[in-house]
């Protein structure tokens, strides 16, 4: 009797299986909600801890690998952040190793509430206190299930939103409903924006923004770095993971920007830049020599061009291994003399770095991690896992294992000794491979990693086979998406001993990368469509919290024109990272390539940029002080603006104070651009823009010639004078600053600048800079004061470094002023200036 009952049960479980998978093929979906029902619950001042044990008996999870027992912890962390983990109550799982910064749950002032967990069926609904909407639903109508290599669950806000982030990948900022992967996989962007731009790329970033009807805003990580999909819905979110457990923030918002600032609070705020790493880069792959690399560095020179930093690709390489200089084609004498002359004309050098590390017994690198055990091993034979990348078969540092800093450091130290570069560009670290799996296996055929689920396409495509072997027990399975995280901390560790601002730019990131370098978007092509998708590309990462990030100029793959490049340029100088790169197969692209539009475009765009470097430098320094986003969608700034959302990479802005409306197609040479409802001003001649009905108006974008930048009334923007001919970061510090002061309708105006070495990492921590604060407004009918105000002093400058305010130029006067005077400690001091008053008697220029 008993026997025929069991029978029947199995009968009917396996057709509900069946059905399920069928669901499962395409999204989470379970007809059976959430099985899991809550045994016991306890509450404290700083969250609540439920139980919940598997109890549906119609639900079939994916087999015996259903997971019996969970613990719920939902955390208050802090006022608005709200975290919910669910582990299995009875054996441990994989969770990320990333350290947040420490905080003091407090349990007072909460902007959200928890609807009371009672026995019963799994739910969880957090609502925010302000408009008592939902912002987090475990709905128990909704699919959930958690198998040890499956875990589902929806976030099911029940209202429509519009979802941004869950990176990497080339995609619209605001993302189409539709399943997303996120793995680290070295993917070269689409060759057409109609193939496949949304698929996953070198990144794994699970956080997502998600903005509703109203314009209100939440947003939520689920700290997971196994291979997942995120499904986006019309009114949810569902993520679903090949394992780890489930952690998940929820952050209330409720704009756009607290939202990101909530985050960043969470994941730490980013390291800042050297100075010299804000100008001008110059890359390529396919410098064949020494003398073509000095070549180029010459051109510069000659066609009066400012550049900071020259880059070398995998060809300076002996063989493709890293750490090595070509006999032939680099001999070490002529590179020397190549770094000296770079460096007594205060320019840095930046090489590149590979993941793999070429199997070759004569290679003392590969020799020394041998020696320390530091590889990824194999899951087949005894010794380290071979994938296939630029040097042949080769292995791949495990940065878990704790020899792997030691190995790592000494490796850059030598090469350093070698080349006397000043920073490091870590590519292929996804890890890639040019064989998926190891070399001589066909992937994964380790039984209990075949898994029940698989985002995307197969996890070893283009990978390391997932069973290899980390140090401690882990697996390749789990720790994928995180080999250029740990990378990164293992490179930043190196720059940190010499207390030097980490230059690294990765190419894989993770949540927290931010906090130790900065990142490129990898292998674009020229093609138009790439214009607009670096922009979504950086606002992204900028979400992320990695704001020094940008994308290859003039496009990497595929032959640039000459209009491409000259658009290209005019945007890239206002990228964060501003660095012309381009494919070995591709013809050159340098500022000269081509025509007068060309160079002519790129010596403005890049004198703009050394001329707005210390809006740039005291901008990022507040983001690394404080979170937050620099270069940002207008929407960002205006969240109650949705003509901003829509279009976002049309009109950008740099800190809040400018705007900018790029040029994104061919064969324009003007469009009627957006602005968002405030004053702004033409930042190159003072002109206040006239807007039309619809906030709009006509901008010239003829080339050669400037890319629009606005600047927003009530800001005072400071530049440096870039009149030089030589023009570096090191030159530039020496310049005078003239400020634009830009009137709101009250006439006033409000900026800073800070002012520091420019090179060292502790910074923010020892308080080694000076923060100027300028305020200027009306005291009387007759009197207009510029307040100029120390904030903070904490760098003293060095002889002739920002010498003086040599100007002042003012937008949106509408009088002359009479006379200046200088006025301090109780003393007032006449001030010899000449005055002009121009642009229709609206614009004010003060020399001192
Ligand atoms: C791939 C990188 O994305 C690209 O920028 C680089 O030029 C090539 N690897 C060659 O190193």
């Amino acid at each position: 009797m008993v026997k025929s009952l069991v029978l029947l049960l199995f009968t009917l479980l396996s057709l509900a299986c069946a059905i399920n998978n069928k669901f499962l093929a395409d999204k989470i979906l379970s007809a059976d909600g959430n099985p899991y029902v809550v045994t016991k619950v306890t509450t404290s001042t700083y969250g609540i801890v439920a139980l919940a044990q598997l109890s549906l008996t119609s639900y079939q999870a994916a087999s015996e690998q259903v997971i019996q027992s969970l613990t719920i912890s939902i955390q208050f962390d802090t006022n608005t952040r709200v975290r919910v983990k669910i582990t299995d109550t009875d054996n441990e799982r994989w969770e990320v190793p990333i350290s947040i910064p420490s905080y003091t749950p407090s349990g007072q002032n909460l902007q959200y509430t928890i609807s009371p967990i009672v026995e019963g069926p799994l739910s969880i609904q957090i609502t925010r206190n302000l408009d008592k909407k939902v912002v987090f639903n475990l709905n128990p109508a909704q699919p959930f299930f958690y198998n040890n290599q499956d875990i589902g669950f929806s976030n099911y806000v029940g209202y429509p939103i519009s979802v941004i982030g869950l990176g990497e990948r080339v995609s619209t900022f605001v993302l189409a409903q539709g399943t997303y992967t996120l793995y680290s996989r070295d993917r070269g962007s689409p060759i057409d924006t109609g193939s496949t731009p949304d698929s996953n790329m070198y990144s794994s970033q699970p956080f997502y923004l998600a903005i509703d009807d109203d314009l209100a805003a939440h947003g939520a990580l689920l700290l997971n770095s196994n291979a997942m999909s995120a499904t986006v819905g019309e009114n949810y979110v569902e993520f679903r993971t090949t394992g780890g457990i489930i952690d998940f923030y929820v952050f209330v918002g409720p704009e756009p920007e607290a939202v990101i600032n909530q985050y960043h609070d969470l994941i730490g705020y980013p390291v800042l830049t050297p100075w010299w790493g804000l100008g001008w880069h110059q890359c390529r792959y396919g410098f064949q020599n020494i003398s073509v690399v000095e070549e180029v560095t010459n051109d510069y020179t000659y066609y009066d061009i400012p550049l900071d930093v020259m880059w070398i690709d995998i060809d300076y390489m002996n063989e493709f291994q890293d750490f090595t200089l070509n006999p032939v084609t680099y001999p070490q004498a002529n590179f020397t003399k190549w770094i000296n002359q770079l460096h007594s004309s205060n320019k840095h050098f930046v090489p590149i770095t590979d993941a793999g590390i070429g199997v070759n017994p004569s290679y003392q690198a590969y020799l020394d991690g041998l020696k320390q055990n530091v590889y990824i091993q194999s899951a087949y034979v005894s010794g380290p896992t071979q994938g296939v990348v630029w040097p042949g078969t080769s292995v791949f540092v495990d940065f878990f294992h704790p020899n792997s800093t030691n190995f790592w450091f000494n490796q850059i130290l030598k090469f350093e000794k070698l080349t006397s570069f000043s920073g490091i560009w870590i590519d292929m670290n996804e890890a890639s491979n040019f064989i998926n799996g190891e070399v001589g296996h066909s992937p994964s055929i380790i039984t209990n990693l075949t898994m029940p689920y698989t985002p995307g396409e197969d996890v070893n495509m283009r990978s390391l086979d997932v069973a290899s072997k980390h140090y401690g027990g882990l697996l390749e399975y789990d720790v994928h998406s995180l080999f250029g995280f740990t990378e990164t901390i293992a490179t930043y560790r190196y720059f940190e001993v010499y207390n030097l601002r980490p230059f690294i730019i990765t190419r894989s990131s993770f949540v927290g990368t931010g906090r130790y370098a900065g990142k490129w978007s990898g292998d674009n092509k020229s093609l138009w469509p790439f214009l607009e998708y670096s922009i979504t590309g950086i606002y992204n990462f900028g979400m992320f919290g990695i704001p020094f990030s940008g994308a290859d100029i003039c496009g990497f793959q595929l032959n640039t024109t000459e209009e491409m490049c000259a658009r290209w340029t005019q945007l890239g100088t206002l990228y964060p990272f501003s660095r012309n790169h381009n494919g070995i197969d591709s013809i050159d692209q340098y500022p000269w390539s081509f025509g007068s539009d060309l160079l002519e475009t790129s010596k403005l765009a890049i004198r703009n940029k050394y001329w707005l470097m210390l809006y740039f430098s005291t901008e990022m320094f507040k983001v690394s002080q404080n979170g937050g986003i620099f270069f940002k969608p207008a929407f960002f700034e205006y969240p109650d603006d949705a003509n901003l959302l829509n279009n976002s990479s049309e009109h950008f802005m740099l800190g809040k104070g400018l705007i900018v409306h790029p040029c994104l197609w061919e064969g324009i040479d003007g469009r009627v651009s957006y602005f968002p409802d405030d004053i702004w001003y033409n930042l190159y001649n003072g002109n206040k823009t006239i807007l039309d009905a619809q906030n709009s108006v006509y901008l010239d974008m003829t080339l050669p010639g400037d890319i629009p930048i606005h600047v927003r009334g009530g800001h005072i923007i400071p530049t440096l004078d870039t009149s030089k001919t030589v023009l570096d970061v090191e030159t530039l510090r020496k310049s005078p600053i003239t400020l634009i002061v830009a009137l709101d309708q009250n006439g006033k105006a409000q900026g800073d600048v800070v002012f520091d070495d420019g090179v060292s990492l502790d910074t923010l921590s020892r308080g080694h800079y000076t923060q100027i604060h300028y305020n200027y407004w009306n005291k009387n009918a007759t009197t207009t004061v510029l307040t100029i105000q120390t904030v903070h002093r904490g760098y003293k400058m060095i002889q002739g470094e920002f010498p003086y305010i040599s100007s002042i130029v003012i937008y949106g006067i509408n009088r002359k002023p009479q006379s200046v005077i200088f006025y301090s400690g109780g003393t007032y001091t006449p001030l010899s200036a000449s005055i002009s008053l121009d642009v229709g008697d609206s614009v004010c220029t003060i020399w001192f």
